[in-house]
């Protein structure tokens, strides 16, 4: 155990994947400490929801390691590694449409559990109906509790489909693309809607962004991806002042 290593929520060696001939990561080496806001940045196809898959459990690493304070969670599925305290959200959101704002996040609040708990069951349960009541309020989604999921507009949607990854207060938070399908002027009021009741839970945040302005107002950090593999890693400024960073991922005329 090295000095710091109470602050470090994730570290990540050696990580592999591979899909027949291509490599979607290939020797990534990542760690996250406690707190950090990070952005995960890289063209179509560079590895970073591959990076997110893997962290989370939805995809099995070809080769190695994930810990998770401490604790080997390489290969763990996506269930454990929520029990374990990672959650994410998804590059399309994963809610259920015909579900009323309220009934998707108290199956969120079931998600967690084991054993033959029901939805029903728990939309009869007034202290699981409070509590998701409250989780929607600290989302600023209230006002949306009765209506069906599959009318919101994308950012609302992509909002509940964070609300209910944060269920539980997970630790570390990754975020696929929290901004895209929301129009431009929107982008920025969606990230202040979510990143703020995230922090104010405690988690340590990464999430992927392809528009350069969010990075640099939400992130202190960003690791940028390039075929699989990681081109730089740093604080923002230095990052996006790299000459392949700006070659590869962002191109200069947004730099
Ligand atoms: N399940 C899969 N089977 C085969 N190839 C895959 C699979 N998932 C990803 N890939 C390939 O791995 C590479 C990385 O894909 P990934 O989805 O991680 O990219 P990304 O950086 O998230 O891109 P985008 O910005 O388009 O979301 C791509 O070449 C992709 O085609
Ligand atoms: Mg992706």
């Amino acid at each position: 155990m090295t000095e710091h290593s109470a602050d470090i929520v994730l570290e990540v060696r050696g990580l592999e994947k591979h899909f027949g001939g291509v490599s979607a990561a290939r020797d990534i080496n990542v760690t996250v400490r406690h707190g950090e806001q990070i952005a995960i940045v890289g063209s179509n196809g560079a590895g970073k929801t591959t990076f997110v898959n893997m962290v989370t459990g939805y995809l099995k690493p070809s080769g190695g390691t994930i810990r998770f304070r401490g604790r080997d969670v390489t290969g763990l599925d996506p269930r454990q590694t929520a029990r374990a305290g990672i959650r994410r959200s998804f590059q399309i959101a994963q809610i259920f449409p015909q579900m009323t704002v309220l009934e998707n996040m108290l199956t969120a609040d079931l998600a967690g559990e084991t054993g033959r708990t029901a939805v029903w069951r728990a939309s009869l349960s007034p202290t699981r109906i409070e509590r998701a009541r409250k989780e929607l309020q600290h989302f600023g989604l209230s006002g949306h509790e009765g209506r069906l999921a599959g009318t919101l507009p994308q950012g609302i949607r992509k909002q509940l489909d964070i609300a209910m990854a944060s269920v539980g207060e997970p630790e570390l938070m990754l975020l696929d693309e929290p901004t895209s399908g929301v129009s431009v002027d929107e982008k920025l009021d969606m990230m202040d809607r979510v990143i703020g009741p995230l922090r104010a839970t405690g988690a340590t945040i990464m999430f992927i962004e392809h528009d350069i302005d969010i990075v640099r107002s939400y992130a202190q950090r960003v690791i940028a991806f390039y075929e699989g593999t990681i081109l730089a890693d740093g604080d923002v400024a230095s990052v996006l002042a790299d000459a392949r960073v700006r070659e590869y991922v962002i191109g200069d005329k947004h730099a």
